[in-house]
């Protein structure tokens, strides 16, 4: 078993850095590609071998150091109680999206054995196959509560802030119960057999800091202390965390995930020595000459030399247009350059 991708979440000194890919299982690879072409995507992720199979296809083709659960964080979105649907070109659909008293009062905290099962069952089947740690995954509470309220993807999340606003008891509820509902998912995986948990706070970026402090922080800590009970690395991924890193600071997570908008050396440097760090490559970089990838891996190397720890990963996710040979080149060049 491959532990140095756990050691450097926990801080200890590794032969080399760390490194996988945010969506690394995804469009990019032909394999990936011949597996969903004959089923959709949400069958996919409830298909356990079907998304053990896709979870494994980047270990070996990439050479990474950390596999990735293959699902999707609005899994548990579907589970508390709203119809979810794909489509190819819109992304995700919510139905009957959040916006009154009842509809937070109809959300279910559910439990995932009786309603997510084929997660825990794909955790299962991955821990027999695997010789690299897997790591399990949930959406932080704001990011779920913008799908919640938006019913998808959105520009300038106006409906949530109004509800933010307009309503803070109301969203404060609602923000409890998405609370809950991550700890609960997140603890079973843990008990399924995830060796280290990511929280994706894909949107933590578009709030003011004043109200990421004061109102989304202390549920991110919550969930977070609820999950530092079980002996796994926890993971905070914060996309767009520029503006944010003195509070994220203060989490209490193991490794902090940084995108690629703020530079290596001021992220280590705001974070300080109580946590480790994971990132940050501009996932555009894969698109550039193998020996300008080599360059930035480089530098980011230098750059997150004073932290506690460090996992290299793209900012964000790999791009469905990525050239597969360029990802094996960045993970080759992360080992190389770093045992140097
Ligand atoms: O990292 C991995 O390899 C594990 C799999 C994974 C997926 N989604 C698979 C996926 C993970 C960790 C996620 C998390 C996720 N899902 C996030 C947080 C991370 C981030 O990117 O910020 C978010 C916001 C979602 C919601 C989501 N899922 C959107 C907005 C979309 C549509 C956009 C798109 O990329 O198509 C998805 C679809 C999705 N999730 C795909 C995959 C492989 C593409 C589905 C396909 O095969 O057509």
């Amino acid at each position: 078993m491959n532990d140095t991708f756990l050691k450097a979440c926990r801080g200890e000194k590794t032969d080399y850095t760390p490194v996988w890919l945010m969506r690394q299982a995804g469009r990019y690879m032909k394999e990936y590609q011949e597996v969903r072409s004959k089923v959709d995507f949400l069958t996919l992720c409830k298909t356990p071998e079907l998304a053990a199979k896709v979870t494994l296809q980047p270990i070996d083709i990439l050479g990474v150091d950390a596999a990735i659960l293959f699902s999707d964080i609005l899994i548990a979105v579907e589970a508390m109680g709203m119809p979810l649907e794909f489509h190819d070109k819109k992304g995700p659909i919510l139905g009957d999206p959040v916006r009154t008293k009842a509809g937070v009062d109809r959300l279910i905290i559910p439990d995932t054995e009786d309603s997510m099962p084929f997660v825990l069952d794909t955790i299962r089947i991955l821990r027999r196959e695997l010789k690299v740690p897997l790591i399990g995954f949930s959406g932080a509470p704001w990011t779920l509560a913008t799908y919640i309220i938006e019913g998808g993807s959105s520009k300038n999340f106006l409906h949530t802030k109004k509800m933010m606003y307009q309503n803070p008891g109301l969203f404060e509820g609602l923000l409890e119960k998405i609370t809950a509902t991550v700890i609960e998912y997140l603890s079973a995986q843990i008990k399924a057999g995830a060796q280290a948990v990511q929280l994706f706070d894909s949107w933590a970026g578009i709030l003011a800091p004043y109200d990421y402090e004061h109102i989304i922080f202390p549920h991110v800590r919550t969930a977070i202390k609820a999950l530092k009970k079980f002996d796994v690395p926890v993971i905070y991924f914060v996309n767009d965390c520029a503006g944010l890193l003195k509070i994220v600071k203060k989490c209490g997570a193991d490794v902090v995930g940084v995108d690629w908008r703020v530079d290596m050396a001021k992220a280590a440097k705001k974070l300080g020595k109580r946590v480790a760090i994971q990132g940050n490559l501009d996932p555009c970089v894969l698109f550039a000459p193998k020996e300008h990838i080599e360059e930035r891996v480089q530098d980011i190397l230098n750059k997150a030399e004073s932290a506690k720890g460090h996992i290299f990963n793209l900012g964000h996710g790999i791009l469905p247009e990525t050239p597969v040979e360029n990802a094996i080149a960045m993970v080759e060049a992360v080992h190389r350059l770093s045992r140097a």
